[in-house]
């Protein structure tokens, strides 16, 4: 018999949820497969990749799933990123809880595995400029974008296919807007600005040293926080 209560899926990882519907979607590097599991159940997807880079964790997934009743409608494979896929049988792709410029190779690692694929949702554990960057020369707009409570500030963004310039960063500094996020810095973010005081203060204690990039760091940092004056 199925158990009723799925296992509770982590905040962050309900905003992915919620920025995700598609007949088809993969979700790389899903260890516990709590994402796929909650895409299925909630009928937001109506089928799943899986994919995991080692054995063990692809166990627990498919054993997750398992549990849950939901394997008949995904597909647990152990591969590295994005060569777990076959051209175009995807629509959506989900890359979470890892370094961004970890998600940033995975998805340079195999980048013909895209075709087909209309939307990207990503939430690394850190700084996001080197994805922004990627997606910038990759043809990828960035939809959607959020800082999320949590551990520490958990990035979210979410890019579709577009042509030419991304209107994102329309009106904004490049760089600044590439290192603090176009859309957060537009909408004037409590959660980026508290992080970029907590951040200033710890380059102001620091700054006294006269590193150079302590320096460069912190008037980055004072030129995005003048934003709320
Ligand atoms: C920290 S866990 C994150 C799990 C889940 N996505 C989450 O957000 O809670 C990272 C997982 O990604 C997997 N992983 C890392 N690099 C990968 C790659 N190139 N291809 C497939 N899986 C990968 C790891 O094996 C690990 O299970």
């Amino acid at each position: 018999m199925r158990p009723l209560l799925l296992p509770r899926l982590e905040e962050r990882l309900q905003a992915v949820l919620q920025r995700i519907r598609s007949e088809v979607h993969a979700d790389i590097g899903s260890d516990h497969a709590h994402l796929p599991l909650h895409l299925l159940a909630s009928g937001r997807v109506r089928r799943c990749v899986v994919v995991e880079k080692t054995a063990a964790p692809a166990a627990v997934a498919r054993a997750t799933l398992e549990a849950f009743g939901w394997l008949h409608a995904a597909e647990v494979r152990v591969a590295d990123g994005l060569s777990g896929l076959h051209p175009g049988e995807v629509r959506s792709v989900s890359i979470t809880g890892m370094g961004a410029k970890t998600v940033r190779d995975i998805l340079e690692g195999r980048p013909e595995r895209l075709d087909g694929v209309n939307r990207l949702v990503l939430q690394p554990n850190d700084e996001p400029s080197a994805l922004r960057r990627w997606a910038r020369e990759r043809g990828w707009h960035l939809e959607d974008e959020a800082l999320l409570a949590g551990y520490w500030a958990y990035p979210l963004l979410c890019f579709v296919r577009g042509e030419g310039e991304d209107p994102a960063y329309a009106g904004h500094d490049l760089e600044l807007a590439l290192r603090f996020g176009p859309q957060l810095l537009s909408r004037r973010d409590p959660l980026l600005r508290r992080t970029l005081e907590a951040h200033s203060g710890r380059l102001e204690r620091v700054q006294v040293h006269g590193n150079p990039r302590t320096l460069r760091e912190l008037a980055q940092v004072r030129a995005a926080l003048a934003l709320w004056d």
